[in-house]
């Protein structure tokens, strides 16, 4: 009913709106103004955290894709090598164990079939794992009891079958346990300062609602799209791509911009719009550069950029300004556009939104 979405037409846009009040909800009581506390998620994170020398993140789908964006974060950071790996892979291989590996599980539900497979083989190698770790949405579930560890997102009840909220708070929770496992109090104090604005920050963001909904309308009667990100950036396009495919049924793929001339580039014309995602980061030239590569083949551009990117609206690109962010929350500030035009072009083009055709919530089959 009308109420229970809170005066929006669908959940997914109430979910959508929703994410500043639960994204402060994730980082509460794990944040001071200095640091960001292990022993937020339990009297035993710290000591194991301490003693971590690898980790090993699975899980599907939307969650794998925030796995992906971990990686480039955790490395940075904490020097710690880290493998991401879709779950219904990991389950039927036989992978190494290096010492001291974490292992962490993803998952809105936490009753994923194959998540929770892959979690009940970790812990049967006789190589063992450091402790297990679930970060997930839902509490009381098969993941969270069967876990040493749980960091919920807190999200709250995620309704629309796209994932929205449920992934913003996962790359949050992420972004706590790369600060958990920084041994620099220096550089924990910068991300604890930076992680205290992202409400602020997505409230910002969607201000581009009106804007995006516009956009839409160029896409309704487009049967493919291409997203492009670098870096951490480039997970969020795929994250953009799936928002697409699942809810508009649009054909829509992402790649790591620097892929586009070993395949893609064949595909650009002007019936393939091109989205991009340009925050104003060490890779911004890189990017621009793959954009010049679109345009010069009659490629129709759409760029969220950052306001100081120099990136301008001209013939054949429509840049959407965003407001700026810290580097380190870009991924969790540039998902909210995507979703966005994901949501517009599905209300525009009249599909279910909330319940597209052959998805379900919770895959418990495998
Ligand atoms: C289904 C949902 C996706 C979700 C995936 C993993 O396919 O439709 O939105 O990302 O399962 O679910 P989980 O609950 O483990 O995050």
């Amino acid at each position: 009913s009308a109420t229970e979405k809170g005066g929006y037409r669908h959940f997914m846009l109430k979910e959508i709106h929703e994410q500043p009040r639960a994204l402060a909800e994730t980082w509460q009581g794990r944040v001071t103004a200095r640091d960001i506390l292990a022993s937020s998620i339990g009297p035993t994170a710290e000591e194991i955290f301490g003693r971590v020398e690898a980790i090993h993140i699975v899980a599907c789908g939307t969650s794998h894709h925030a796995g992906l964006v971990a990686r480039y974060w955790i490395e940075a950071m904490s020097r710690i090598p880290c493998n991401v790996e879709l779950a219904s892979e990991y389950r039927y291989r036989d992978p190494v164990v290096p010492k001291n590996c974490l292992f962490v599980t993803l998952s809105q539900s936490g009753e994923t079939a194959d998540t929770l497979a892959a979690l009940r083989y970790a812990k049967s190698r006789e190589d063992g794992y450091l402790a297990t770790l679930a970060i997930c949405n839902k509490p009381e579930t098969s993941l969270t009891r069967e876990s040493d560890l749980v960091m919920m997102t807190r999200a709250g009840p995620e309704i629309g079958v796209a994932s929205t909220k449920a992934f913003t708070t996962q790359l949050l929770c992420l972004l706590l346990l790369t600060g958990m496992l920084d041994r620099r109090p220096d550089e924990r104090a910068a991300l604890a300062a930076n992680i205290r604005g992202v409400d602020t920050a997505l409230a910002a963001v969607l201000e581009l609602d009106e804007a995006i909904r516009k956009l839409a309308e160029e896409f309704v009667d487009k049967q493919h799209a291409l997203f492009l990100g670098r870096g951490p950036m480039y997970p969020i396009a795929m994250e953009g791509a799936l928002k697409l495919k699942e809810i508009s049924y649009l054909h829509a793929e992402a790649y790591a911009a620097g892929e586009l001339k070993h395949g893609p580039l064949a595909l650009v014309d002007e019936n393939m719009p091109v989205i991009a995602i340009a925050p104003n980061n060490e890779w911004l030239e890189k990017v621009k550069s793959n954009l010049q590569e679109v345009r010069a083949r009659g490629g129709k551009l759409y760029v969220f950029a950052d306001a100081e990117s120099g990136l301008n609206t001209g013939p054949g690109i429509t840049v959407l300004d965003m407001p700026h962010v810290d580097d380190i929350l870009a991924p969790i500030a540039y998902t909210v556009p995507l979703q966005l035009l994901a949501y517009h072009v599905a209300v525009a083009k009249g599909t279910d939104v909330d319940q597209p055709r052959n998805l379900a919530k919770s895959v418990t089959v495998e």
